[in-house]
Order: C-alpha cells, then structure tokens, then sequence
C-alpha cells in the first residue's frame, strides 16, 4: 500500500537538488538556507498531519518525497540545519520513531466480489464443481468498512498488532492497537483446556458512526477542519506516532478470523473458531450467522443490504465463508483471493451527476469552504443536491471543473462527497467547463479574502463579516456552549441581518429591545419571555462553557475544561504567560500558542468586559476544587437519559470525584444506566452501592450540587 512505510524508508540521501546544491559548503548555513529548510519543515510535518492525522493528503507520493529530499540535500549541505527533530531523521535514520515493518506468516487476503444473487450462485457453482459435493455449510458476517489488523498472542498475552499492509507485509502498531479497550490484552484458556502456545487473530478495527459524529462535534466546537468519513479517520487513528491521540479516537474492533496456531487448533470450523474467540474474549460480530443452503445466504445478504443503515457502524457487504476448514484448505487460494469465501457487496452509494456550480460557505472562523452545487439526484436513500469539497486544495487534487459530470458518494450518515470528474464525458463538452477559482472577496461582505502561503485554509479578513457574526451567535448559544435553548440558525441569522446584533454581546442587550423585537415575525410575547429568561440563565454557566461559547481557534470542550479547571478565574486566565499555558496538562504548545494570542487581541478583550459588564459568571464551578464528590471513585456504566456517558463522567470529575473503570471494594458507588449488566452484578456481588441516574442526580442535590 502507498506510503505505509515512508517513515521507515533506509534509502540512502539523493543526489541533492539544485536549489542545495548551489550552496555546498559546509560553513555556516546562509540564511536563504536555513529559512528554506524551516519552510521545508514546517511544510512536510503539515503534510504528515493532512496524511496521517486527518487522512486527507493534499499532496501525492512522489511531491511529498520531493519535499523530503530537498530538506535532506540541505542538510547534508548545511550540517548545522540538521536537527534531531527533523523529519528528515525519523524518514531515513531511526524506524524505532516510525512503525516497523511486519512480516505476515501468511498472507492477508483479499476477497473477490459477487453483487447480487445471481453472483453469489455462480460462486457457489463454481464450490459444488470443485468439490463434487453440495452440502457445505457457509458463515455470513457483515463485512465492516474498517481496517484490517492481525494480532499475535503468547502465552496469551497480546504481544504483537499489525497492519494488513500490502497483504505479505504490514506497520507494527502495536502500542496503538493497546489502546482499543475492547482489544484482550491477556485472555485465559476455557475451563478445562489449555491455551495454544501462539496464535494469530484477525480482524478488523473501525470508529462506530456516534464515536464519528462526536470527534466531528468537537472539531466543529473547536474551529478545526472535519474528518470526511469513518473509515478514513479510524485509519489515520491508527497510525498515529503519538498513542495517546489514537487513544482519544475510541476505536473499536470485531475480530473475523482465526489465523495461525502453535501447537493444537482449537476448531475444525471457522464457526467453532468464533465462537472459542468469544469465550477467550474477544469482541466477534453478533450479527453473524451460520446457513446451510446458499439460498438463506442471499436472503441473509439482501436483508443487511436494506438494513445497514440501522447499524452504529458502516459495512459495505456481507462476507460469506465456508464454514469446515478442511473444506476451506482444499478450496485453496488463487492469486490473493481464496476461493471458500466471497463478499456480497452492497450496491455503491455512489451516483453521476451534473456540477452546476462550485459555491463557497463561510464559517464562524472566517474560513471559506467550497462546496459542489449539483444537479440533485438519489443516492445513498436521499436526494443530494450538495456535496463537500473541503478546501481549494481538495477540488485542485480532485481536478474537477465546474459543468462536468462527477462522481458523488453518500456513506451512511456522513456528508455526501465528490468522487471526482467522469473524465471520459468530457470529449466535445470542454467549452462549457470551468475552472474554479477561489474568490478575492469574502462572498458574503465583499471584504478581501486572505490566504497564508502553504495553508489549504482562505480567509474571509473581515472579523465583522455577518455570516462570521450569525455563526459566532450559534455557536456561542448552542448547547456544548452556553446553551441558551431557542437560538437556532436562522433566528442568529435574522438577528444579525436585522442588526439587532453586532456583536456576540450584545445578545444580552436584547431584553432592551423587547418592543422592536415583538414586531418581528414568529416571535410572540412568551417566545420572547422564554428567550430572554434562558439569555439570563446562561449568564450562570461555568467559565469553561463561556471558553468554548466564545470561539477560541483549538479550544474545544475538553480543552476548556482543562484551562477552566487550571486556572479557576476569567482575569487568571487573562494575566497567563505563554508558559503558564504550556504547563497546563493536556495543553500542547500549538494549543497554548493560540489561546495565548486570543487573549492578546483588543477586540477579543473588549468582548470579554462587555459579557463581564452584562453580568456572565466568570470562573469555574466552585466545586471544581474542594468539590462535593472529593474523594470518592465512582463507575459509570450503561446509557442515560439525560445525559450521556461522557457528560456524567465529566461532572463527576467537575465535582472532585474520580472514574474507576470497573467496580473494586474501593469503589464509592456505581452509576449504574440500562445495559449496565456485567459492572452491576459485579458491584452488587462486592456489596458497592448501584444508584440509577435519578438516584445520582438526588445525591448530588443532597450534597449541595445546583446551589451556587
Ligand atoms: S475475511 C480470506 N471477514 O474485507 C478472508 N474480511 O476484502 C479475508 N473485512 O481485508 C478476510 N469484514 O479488511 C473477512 N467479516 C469479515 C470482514 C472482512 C471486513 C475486510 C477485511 C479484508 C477485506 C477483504
């Protein structure tokens, strides 16, 4: 596969390009040099980010390995620019920093593909020619859209994670893959058995669609550029250099496939060789099933066609496995693909239509993102009539032109997306194709559109700029903020349009304008009543909601929560040093750099003593230190009603009290919502005290919670 293995790449240095070699002493770097490789640094650790953190390269293998080889010819030119921080030494010199590589014992195969019913008899067919038999049974499992991985165990511990890679070699990302909570790290033999000396187990890891739509929902909150759908954000978890990003992602997994034994196989079928992983623990596809005539295969296939979308995670098709290994062994495998399995694709949400225009939208942050304006058509189960197109940078790769016909894709739940141009419906039709061009002027408020030299990202330059506003008063009024129930977009937009607003404060200056506001349409009294009381409730959110309300670059929930908490007061977090900032836990200096230079910005300061005029509290819950739950280790488990998981464990945490994973005699309580089973019965069989949520809420309000 493409690039798997650049950071690991031994190729010695080329021959150095122009540009260097005009330069070759080996004195003191000039500072023309020493300018070009930090641009050539800054440049490639960009592209690392796009490729491996974002899966969204702007840049191809051979541009990328030009960057490279141009920084290592200054390098070798200037030894005074090398610096061990320098992508150039974790390319060539030091894979410990990159992923090893992994031989495969076996193979990691690939399958072949039948669509529809007809396929899948022919397949079946061409089993009962080879076989001289009929009466095989088969395993159906949904094929999810993910990554696959191979994970050896010894002794029973897990002690090796690997990419399938080009299917005879793979990336080493074990540490990453410890990561996975539903991953065993250590599984015991079944009563009575004993465990093979090695083994190897495949499967599959991949980002449920909620885990997705969170990630996206914080980027949003934050400022930062979204993932383009699940598969590609699970991949580029995965590969991450720093563990504790990857751990941040919540991958899952379904293991699929028993591969290699040392000693004794467990199973004589692939069934039996589920069902021994699931009693070792491991997480398999509750979904799968075992048939004995091809005929409830495709009925199987059909109902999961019709059904996926009902599914928290994406599947393209159904796999379907000879169940008996001897069987399987004497299929055997023909090129990369084995004969005794085949996966029932699903038919591809994807459709052509016509690009009739490329607009640009403008968001709270100023950035301008183009997106496609379509001829609609029904893809994926919903007529699209829009398309994302990211960034400039996106349509350039893409190479599409205003007026072609293009490919456009609809996974699941995600925003619909263009493939890319049908490039052979162009011939005869090159007249009326256009480029496009990113605006000069913001399309909204004319104003210039700014563009940093190697950044994807333009700029709309007018911080007044009414769409920035109306999205700013979105944001600030929307529920991961301050949430001031009944400011939905368009009411932003009409308060914006109408000048009623200017800025996000004077929101709490509307009160003053109850009369002209009465006048306006869809707006009675008690409406405007309920506003107004909801505009005075949020002045009591902690400080923490008013750090995401007001649109910090990088600043989502859980970094607010972090300075918030470090810093306890508005005027602290005013009066912070760049390395006051830096010391904070969980806050990287890219971060810490621009809440720095937030809090530098007169205009940015200026907002802040009008909202602190108009009365918004301004520190954290006081709870938040010395709170009501110090002390105490708490388990959460199942879902809420009212909140979610994450929501609890965080006030918890807001209030001094701290998260145990799993019930111990230490444990204070657990809180326990539905489908909290295996937690619950073992509190109960400690003796811990297992409260609902009701009964949570009614303790904190007995220990004095809501009363500030
Ligand atoms: S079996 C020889 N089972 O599909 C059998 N694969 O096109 C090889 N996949 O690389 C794989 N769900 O990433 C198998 N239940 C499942 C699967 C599955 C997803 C992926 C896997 C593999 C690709 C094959």
């Amino acid at each position: 596969m493409r690039r798997y293995t650049r950071r690991v790449t031994t190729s010695p240095a080329p021959r150095p390009r122009r540009r260097a070699s005009a330069s070759s002493t080996s004195g003191a770097a000039p500072d023309a040099a020493r300018a070009r490789a930090e641009a050539l640094r800054a440049e490639i650790l960009d592209h690392d980010r796009r490729y491996y953190e974002l899966a969204q390269p702007t840049i191809g293998d051979n541009q990328y390995d030009a960057l490279v080889a141009e920084l290592r010819a200054l390098e070798a030119a200037h030894p005074d620019l090398a610096t061990p921080e320098s992508p150039t030494q974790r390319v060539s010199g030091r894979p410990a920093e990159g992923f090893a590589v992994v031989e495969h014992r076996e193979p990691m195969l690939s399958l072949g593909n039948v669509f529809g019913r007809d396929g899948l008899l022919a397949w079946h067919q061409r089993l009962v020619r080879l076989t001289e038999r009929d009466d095989f049974g088969f395993v159906c499992e949904p094929k999810i859209d993910g990554l696959a991985i191979a994970l050896v165990y010894r002794d029973g511990r897990f002690v090796q994670g690997a990419t399938r890679g080009d299917g005879g070699r793979g990336e080493n990302i074990t540490p990453n893959l410890e990561t996975i909570r539903t991953l065993p790290k250590q599984v015991k033999a079944p009563k009575g058995k004993a465990l093979p000396a090695a083994f190897e187990v495949r499967g599959e890891v991949y980002l449920s669609k909620a885990e997705f739509a969170r990630l996206n929902e914080q980027r949003a909150e934050a400022g930062e550029q979204l993932y383009m759908n699940p598969r590609n954000t699970a991949a580029g978890s995965l590969r991450q250099l720093d563990q504790s990003i990857t751990a941040a992602r919540r991958l899952d997994l379904f293991v699929y496939q028993l591969g290699w034994v040392e000693g004794d196989r467990p199973a004589t079928s692939h069934a039996n060789a589920i069902a021994w992983l699931n009693d070792l623990g491991f997480p398999t596809n509750p979904l799968a099933q075992r048939f004995a005539t091809i005929e409830e295969v495709a009925t199987f296939c059909e109902g999961w066609a019709e059904k996926r979308s009902a599914l928290d995670y994406e599947i393209d098709g159904v796999v379907v496995k000879v169940d008996d290994f001897a069987l399987q062994r004497a299929l055997g495998v023909v090129g990369r693909e084995p004969r005794w399995a085949v996966a029932w694709k699903f038919p591809a949400e994807q459709a052509v239509t016509r690009l009739r225009e490329i607009q640009v939208s403008v968001g709270r942050t100023g950035v301008l993102t183009p997106f496609a304006a379509l001829e609609p058509v029904f893809v994926g189960g919903a007529n699209v009539s829009m398309a994302t197109l990211h960034n400039f940078e996106h349509v350039r790769t893409l190479d599409v032109r205003i007026g072609d016909d293009i490919i456009v894709q609809r996974a699941g739940d995600v925003i619909p997306q263009v493939v890319g141009p049908v490039l052979a419906a162009r011939a005869g039709r090159e007249a009326e194709l256009r480029e496009f061009r990113m605006p000069d002027a913001c399309p909204v408020c004319k104003a210039p559109v700014e563009h940093d030299e190697g950044e994807a990202a333009y700029y709309c330059s007018n911080p007044d700029c009414p769409v920035r506003l109306a999205r700013s008063l979105e944001h600030y009024t929307g529920r991961g903020a301050l949430d001031v129930e009944g400011f939905g977009e368009e009411r932003c937009a009409t308060l914006v349009r109408l000048g009623f607003v200017t800025s996000l404060a004077d929101l709490y200056a509307l009160p003053e304008q109850r009369e002209a506001l009465l006048a306006l349409e869809g707006i009675g009294p008690k409406t405007l009543d309920a506003l107004f009381a909801n505009l005075e409730a949020s002045k009591r959110q902690p400080l923490h909601r008013l750090l995401i309300g007001v649109g910090i670059r990088h600043v989502g929930s859980e970094t607010a929560r972090a300075l918030a908490t470090h810093f306890g007061t508005l005027q602290a977090l005013r009066e912070a040093t760049l390395e006051d900032l830096q010391a904070v836990d969980g806050i990287g200096p890219i971060v810490a750099q621009a809440v720095f230079a937030w809090f530098q910005n007169e205009r940015h300061l200026a907002l802040l003593d009008r909202l602190v005029a108009a009365g918004v509290r301004t520190d954290e819950e006081v709870a938040a230190r010395g709170g009501i739950l110090d002390g105490l280790a708490i388990v959460v488990t199942g879902s809420m009603e009212r909140w979610s998981r994450n929501e609890v464990e965080a006030l918890i945490k807001s209030l001094g009290g701290k998260i145990a994973a799993s019930p111990t005699k230490k444990t204070s309580f657990v809180v326990a919502g539905d489908g909290g089973g295996s937690k619950r019965e073992k509190a109960e069989a400690l003796g811990v005290e297992v409260i609902d949520e009701a009964g949570f809420v009614e303790r904190l309000r007995a220990l004095g919670w809501g009363d500030d």
